[in-house]
């Protein structure tokens, strides 16, 4: 089979890895991939909208993956089925789970799915009068995509007042923060829950846990995910169950009351709160740096649980490797804000599991091309093997201006450790 993966970030890396164990795949073009990608297949530039189309056709593709959201919230899988081409992933009006952050609470609501109470706003004086008299600390989020960068955990109302002024008069993410969404700060711990999405069959992957922070012990500022492990400690097979029957459930049938059909990975990234597991978002695709940590544990034919996917046959469960994976992003020093890149990179051992994000082949020559770099997995029978045989791949990896967090798994050997956080 012919496989195109459309994304060039780490999660694109480790999809095709992934499908690369298949004995069905002959050839991978990536769209546009990194360097990490060429040893998987072709990587293919400036290729964008229409001109994938006409080279899917060209190529006879035989399965298009997509990873990034915009192209799905932009309908990408539509004009694709327009075309009679297979590719996996949700179509438009499903991929505004992601797309719309008002969407998603008010179809939350209208399906009893827990969530933090929330109101919407497109009126920037009503927002700030909201605001004003709101219970601190609060969340405001931009309404459309920002790519990770238009959610502010306010302590204040100061805080949430500069968060509109940038969102809603500013302008800083265009008409994604023309409408935004203030809702109630949750407590807890966040854990990232995907699940293959078919119809109403809903077949769960390992729950992971990112690092959004970019230093250690959860400071600074936000960004794509520092690292993830995978399984996580704190849901058990009781728990998971019930996060696919009150959240999964009712959030697909109440798009299915609707007339929007969902087919594709669905991401749910929830806060562990007191009163249980609540969404924070959801995201119609795999996670980045989620899918470096779940995918090298999987045992089974991601090929063939996609086309299953696609196909409305999903199996009954996912085999999974029983040991653990740890991931480790290496970024560019100064990302999520500004960084240099060009950097050469020299990897000293090839043994060592790791994806690339953005990196850049030259002539032969590995350069620094992107904030997050690369990221090494560890694979462990334990937590603490897989965290130990992470960082010390990273020792066999060089580049200028190297940046990663320390404390990669850290809460959940402290939770293995001590039975709680
Ligand atoms: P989002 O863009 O909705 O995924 O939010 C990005 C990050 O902001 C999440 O991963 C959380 O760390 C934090 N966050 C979002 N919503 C809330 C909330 N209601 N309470 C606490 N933290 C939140
Ligand atoms: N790791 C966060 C995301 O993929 O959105």
């Amino acid at each position: 089979m012919k496989i195109m993966v459309i994304g060039g970030g780490g999660r694109e890396h480790t999809l095709g890895w992934a499908l690369s164990k298949s004995d069905e795949v002959r050839d991978f073009y990536f769209v546009p991939g990194n360097g990490g990608t060429l040893s998987l297949g072709h990587n293919i530039n400036n290729l964008e909208n229409e001109d994938i189309i006409r080279f899917a056709k060209e190529k006879k593709i035989d399965l298009t993956v997509v990873g990034p959201e915009k192209p799905l919230v932009q309908g990408i899988v539509d004009k694709f089925r327009e075309e009679g081409l297979p590719i996996f992933g949700p179509m438009k009006d499903a991929a505004k789970l992601e797309g719309s952050k008002a969407f998603a609470k008010e179809l939350m609501a209208a399906a009893n799915v827990p969530t933090a109470s929330f109101e919407i706003f497109d009126e920037f004086r009503a927002a700030k009068n909201y605001v004003e008299n709101k219970r601190e600390p609060f969340v405001v989020k931009a309404d459309g995509l920002a790519g990770g960068k238009g959610c502010f955990v306010c302590r204040h109302a100061k805080e949430g007042l500069r968060a509109l002024e940038v969102l809603m008069e500013e302008r800083k993410f265009g008409d994604s923060g023309k409408t935004v969404v203030i809702e109630d700060c949750l407590g807890g711990e966040e854990v990232s829950v995907l699940a293959l999405i078919s119809n109403d069959r809903i077949l769960p992957f390992l729950p992971s846990q990112d690092h959004k922070r970019a230093n250690d012990n959860d400071r600074g500022p936000n960004t794509g995910g520092m690292g993830a492990y995978a399984p996580v400690v704190f849901i058990g097979k009781d728990e998971l169950t019930e996060i696919i029957e009150n959240i999964f459930l009712p959030t697909i049938k109440e798009l299915g009351r609707r007339g929007i059909e969902y087919k594709g990975v669905l991401y749910a990234g929830l806060m562990i709160s007191k009163s249980g597991p609540k969404v924070l978002e959801f995201n119609v695709r795999f996670g980045d740096p989620e899918s470096q940590a779940i995918l090298p544990l999987l045992e089974d034919d991601l090929l063939e649980l996609l086309l299953r996917t696609n196909d409305y046959n999903l199996p009954g469960k996912i085999n999974w490797d029983r040991g653990w994976a740890v991931a480790v992003v290496l970024a560019s020093n100064g990302y999520p804000g500004k960084y240099k890149k060009g950097f050469e990179i020299d990897i000293k051992d090839n043994s060592c599991v790791l994806f690339h994000a953005g990196t850049r082949l030259s002539d032969g020559i590995l350069y620094t091309a992107g904030g997050r770099v690369l990221s090494v997995v560890g694979l462990g029978e334990d937590l603490i093997t897989a965290k130990k045989k992470a960082y010390k791949c990273i020792s066999k990896v060089k580049f200028s201006d190297m940046y990663y967090r320390k404390d990669i798994a850290d809460k959940g050997i402290k939770y293995l450790e001590k039975g709680r956080l």
